[in-house]
């Protein structure tokens, strides 16, 4: 049993059908990059497997349970975390507190009011914001900080509600060079502690981070597997160099 499995999805918007008897299996530990042209329909896979839509047919497992028609916040405990294509740190607030908002979203109010939680909370923000370098710019808001920063304190905020399985949607796009191979290094370490499905259009990225990959082309996996078997694929090659 995979720790993700999506199995036969579909999801039709009006008269478009933006994934079509898709499916997905995300390992433990394991990174997997979701690739394909504009519009082929990854944002709408990470969306139904997130909960931010509701497959038409279809099923997506984490961990043995089926998870299809949980609301977002009930797959959030269920063990996953998303990052949206768009930014969502709230500009006005230090970079500090946008991590602490974040981890205060799993305590109840009555720990919170306990010094010995409110020290453990500081521990740990300090750990996140060290890890993706940040403890620097602990004190600016976090609208300050260079767009790659911002991605990066967004991984760390998703990061926080330790899940088992961190979804990510183009994270790089926008970065520098510079920023894109930081990204590349601030992200290897969490393998150890959970998968990663991570949508991109930079195949250099990926390729260099990922176990496996899997191919969408009109909403419709095309190839699907370790990431040197994939890139040999004529068909990804036709699918990815005809329309990307
Ligand atoms: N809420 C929606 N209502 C109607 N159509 C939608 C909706 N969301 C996505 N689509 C359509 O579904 C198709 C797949 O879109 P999706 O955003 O999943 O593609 P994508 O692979 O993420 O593209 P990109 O690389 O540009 O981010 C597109 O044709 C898009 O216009
Ligand atoms: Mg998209």
């Amino acid at each position: 049993m995979s720790l993700l499995e999506v199995r036969a999805v579909t999801k039709v918007f009006g008269t478009l059908t933006a994934l079509s008897n898709a499916h997905i299996d995300v390992a433990d530990n394991e990174f997997h990059g979701l690739i394909g042209p504009n519009g082929s329909g990854k944002s709408t896979m990470l969306k139904c497997i997130a909960g931010a839509e509701i497959a038409t047919s279809g099923t997506v497992c984490l961990s043995g349970r089926d998870i299809t028609r949980l609301t977002p916040p009930e797959r959030s405990r269920a063990g996953m975390s998303l990052k949206f294509q768009i930014t969502a740190v709230l500009p006005q607030l230090s970079v500090y507190d946008n991590l602490l908002l974040a981890l205060q979203a799993h305590d109840s109010p009555f720990a919170l009011l306990l010094s010995r939680s409110r020290r453990r909370l500081h521990d740990k923000v300090m750990d996140y914001l060290s890890r993706f370098r940040l403890d620097t710019r602990r004190d600016d808001l976090a609208g300050e900080l260079s767009h790659g920063q911002q991605q990066w304190l967004e991984i760390a905020m998703a990061l926080s509600r330790e899940p088992k399985l961190l979804l990510l949607d183009e994270p790089t796009a926008g970065m520098s060079p510079q920023e894109r191979r930081a990204t590349g290094e601030l992200l290897a370490p969490i393998k150890a502690r959970c998968s990663l499905l991570i949508v991109e259009h930079d195949l250099d990225f990926i390729k260099d981070i990922c176990d496996s990959l899997t191919v969408l082309d009109q909403g419709q996996v095309v190839a699907t597997g370790a990431t040197a078997d994939v890139q040999r694929d004529e068909r990804v090659r036709e699918a990815y160099l005809a329309n990307g």
